[in-house]
């Protein structure tokens, strides 16, 4: 297999925040210790309440922000301190695309220029080029080729997403960094929007980091998902696996609270605590109904069960049914065989 597309490892981010003029700046973490590979043409999803660090994660892995520790290695080359000679790659290879359209848009230009400004800058090609590109590029994600002389306000919203995807996809990139792309649409024009990007990914190659609060639409879209909480990866591995059998009880909360996903519903009791003093132990242990005296005092550290990460200490109890006797006794020794 090829190199990976993307490959994090313990990526974290502290931001300094200032809390008055005497006081000094507390310490935000709102990333901590995330690991992740992205292959070739697959789509990473990155679930989580407001606030747990999605956009700050999105922001580090497309270059925009730089982690205050850990490595992000991007097409094969350190994204962190990247060599000059691969640094013009680098920002090419990874693109952006906001969740609102209209914020993205300048609305003084065309789309025309809009979709041209990015090969003007970056490459060599002449204006004739550039403009025959931008109207292939527009006819691939569904839009008229003669909307290239409209501008922004024209548009709907769903055709505006198109227009961004269209923009973010002019300099051919690998890896598209999505943060709630769809969010802001309605439902029917969402789903437009996301089999649009399945194509693109089919046709091109491309991964996504997909970021979403919305586990309906992660299920379309992902391969893999990721479960954030306060900063933290809580559970990640293949959708099918995840959307099956939750093994962490933040993932099993997320999950009962999407319509149609699960049959039992999970009410999670308190309110996310401030990122600026996170529960000591396990980061969900003030809202978790399963809580144990092990888990308000030992962080748990993701590991391998069940084909995915989970950092839960008692992700066990949520594998298949169990007999109560294994449950109570977990090191109870084994019956001799008969
Ligand atoms: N530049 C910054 N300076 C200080 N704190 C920040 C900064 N950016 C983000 N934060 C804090 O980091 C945490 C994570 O924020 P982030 O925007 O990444 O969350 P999110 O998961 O994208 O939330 P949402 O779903 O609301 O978009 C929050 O507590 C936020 O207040
Ligand atoms: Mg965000």
């Amino acid at each position: 297999m090829s190199e990976p597309v993307v490959e994090a490892r313990d990526l974290q981010r502290v931001y300094a925040v200032r809390r008055g003029l005497f006081r000094a700046p507390a310490q935000l973490q709102a990333v901590g210790n995330i690991s992740f590979t992205l292959e070739r043409g697959r789509t990473l999803a990155v679930v989580g309440e407001s606030g747990c660090g999605k956009s700050t994660l999105a922001r580090m892995v497309a270059l925009i922000e730089k982690p205050t520790a850990g490595t992000l290695t991007l097409v094969g080359a350190d994204a962190v301190h990247p060599p000059p000679s691969r640094r013009r790659e680098l920002r090419q290879a990874v693109q952006l695309v906001f969740q609102n359209p209209y914020g993205s848009l300048n609305p003084r230009k065309k789309i025309s220029t809009v979709l041209e400004d990015p090969l003007a800058i970056n490459t060599g090609l002449g204006k004739a080029e550039r403009a025959a590109k931008a109207r292939d590029m527009l006819a691939r994600v569904g839009l008229r080729p003669e909307y290239a002389n409209r501008y922004p306000h024209m548009f709907s919203g769903g055709q505006r997403q198109r227009i961004a995807i269209a923009r973010a996809l002019m300099l051919e990139p690998r890896l598209l960094v999505a943060d709630e792309p769809v969010s802001a649409l309605d439902v029917s024009i969402q789903a437009q929007v996301l089999n649009l990007l399945a194509d693109l990914q089919a046709e091109l190659g491309l991964s996504y980091l997909f970021i979403s609060h919305d586990l309906g639409v992660v299920r379309h879209i992902a391969h893999e998902v990721l479960v954030m909480y306060l900063g933290h990866a809580v559970e990640q591995g293949p959708k099918a696996r995840i959307f099956e059998r939750p093994l962490h009880p933040y993932t099993q909360a997320l999950l009962a609270s999407t319509p149609g996903l699960a049959a039992e519903r999970i009410v999670l009791k308190g309110e996310l605590p401030s990122p600026l003093a996170p529960p000591s132990g396990c980061v969900f242990n003030t809202r978790c109904a399963h809580a144990t005296d092990r888990c308000r005092s030992e962080r748990p550290l993701p590991r391998l069960l069940d084909e995915r990460r989970v950092a839960c200490h008692h992700a066990e109890k949520f594998l298949s049914p169990v007999a109560p006797t294994t449950e109570v006794f977990p090191s109870a020794p084994a019956r001799p065989q008969p």
